[in-house]
Parts: C-alpha cells; structure tokens; sequence
C-alpha cells in the first residue's frame, strides 16, 4: 500500500513532521471505532416485543442519541409507539447476541439483507436464550440479563435518506431519546449511592465488527465521583 506524502500546498510550519507516526490514507467499509452494544427492546404491532442489537449510540446529561438503517423492525417500533429500552450488553452476552446478528424482526426481511445473509426471526428471547421483565415508565419489557436497563421515550427523529449508503434501504435516522428509568444489576452500584462501580461494570464493545471487553482501569478523570 503506497504511503501518502503531504502536498506541497499543506502548511506545516511549526510541526516536526519528520516525527509523525507511520501513517496511509484508507477508506474502510465501516466506520465502527468502538461503541458498547446496545439491545433495543421495542413493541411490535402485535404486542410481541422485539429485540434490535446495534452499536451507533452515545449519551450527554439524560438524553442518548442513536443510529438505526432503514427496513429495520426496530425502527419501525420505535418510531410508531415512541419508546424503547435501551439494554446495554454485559461482556458475557456476546455469544447470544450474535447468535441475533444475522436476524430481524421485520417480515419480509428486505432483499439487501437477505443478500448478506439476514433471516426473519419473530422471538428473539428464546434465540437469545434472555428473560423479558416489565418495565415502569414505558409498556416494552426489559431484559433481564442485561447490567443496565434504559426506559426511554422519542423526542426526535431525524432521517437522512443518504443515495450512497445502501439506497434501497432507505438510509438511515437519527433518534434523540429521553431517559425515563433507569435499572442497574445490585453488583455493579456502589452500594447506598446512584453510582455505577466502573470496576465492575464490564460493558461489551463492538469495535470495527469484533467484539470486545474494556482491559483494566487505566486511570480516572478528575471529575469522578467514585
Ligand atoms: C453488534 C451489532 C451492532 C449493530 N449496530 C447497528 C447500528 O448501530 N445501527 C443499525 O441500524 N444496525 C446495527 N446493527 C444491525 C442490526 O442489528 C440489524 O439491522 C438487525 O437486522 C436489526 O433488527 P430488527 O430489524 O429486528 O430491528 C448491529 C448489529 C450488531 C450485531
């Protein structure tokens, strides 16, 4: 692979770039650089609950903000009824969420999933081998295998039918929920405190389409509070 040279025209003054790292231009498929998998529990329209694993999320103060492809069930769900639970996958979860990696809750599964090998499968539960539990501020359970549970409503939703990304499919939305409820396994708070222990929560990474754990604690800002 050839190595790029600045242009000429680029301004390095100022810059020791005869130290920079070794580096080459790339375009990859993807650009997943490492979110923790989220399972998002929604309602079917039959009352049935569906579960959509997916990695493109991030939270400030109360609100998370995710990505969902078009000809989804779950976005469908989401979008119809206007909430959700945001399941937040545990390190020892990785086998059975991969064992729903190539499934949806949509019927017919559109072609250009069928393509890549994506099948119809209606009771993601029992695939998983998970248990529902009812949550309190929104009417789809929970999983109760999951550390953390998210209650959350739509606040908006944003899509972005982008030509070059997988046009049949219809791009992909943005979705700014709100958190309502929040349910923590007892081990990994900090007992009598509203704090997750980060030295026990072992959240599952995906990272470029791999799965991974987070190594050891390396440090701690200086605003933590436990
Ligand atoms: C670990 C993982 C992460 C994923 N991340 C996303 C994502 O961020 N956004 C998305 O639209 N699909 C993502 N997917 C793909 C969806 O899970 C897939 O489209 C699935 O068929 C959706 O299920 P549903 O149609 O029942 O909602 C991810 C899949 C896996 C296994």
């Amino acid at each position: 692979m050839a190595k790029h040279s600045l242009p000429g025209t680029v301004d390095t003054a100022g810059m020791d770039i005869r130290h920079m790292p070794d580096s080459v231009l790339i375009r990859p498929s993807i650009l997943y650089f490492g979110t923790p998998v989220v399972l998002i529990t929604t309602r079917n329209p039959d009352g049935s609950t569906n579960i959509t694993p997916m990695s493109s999320a991030w939270a400030l103060a109360d609100h998370v903000v995710i990505g969902l492809a078009g000809g989804g069930q779950g976005l469908a769900n989401l979008l119809r009824e206007g909430e959700c639970v945001l399941n937040l996958a545990g390190v020892d979860q990785h086998a059975a969420v991969e064992r729903l990696a190539p499934t949806s809750g949509y019927d017919p599964v559109p072609a250009w999933k069928r393509e890549v090998g994506y099948r119809h499968e209606a009771d993601k539960f029992a695939l998983a081998g998970w248990h529902a539990l009812p949550s309190l501020a929104v009417a789809v359970p929970r999983i109760a295998e999951c550390p953390l549970q998210l209650e959350a409503r739509l606040c908006h939703a944003l899509p972005r039918p982008i030509e070059a990304w997988r046009a049949t499919a219809g791009g992909y939305t943005v979705l700014e929920l709100e958190v309502l409820r929040i349910h923590a396994h007892t081990d990994i708070v900090v007992p009598d405190t509203q704090h997750i222990d980060p030295s026990r929560y072992h959240p599952l990474f995906y990272v470029f389409r791999h799965y991974f754990g987070c190594g050891p604690r390396l440090g701690r800002t200086f605003k933590a509070e436990v």
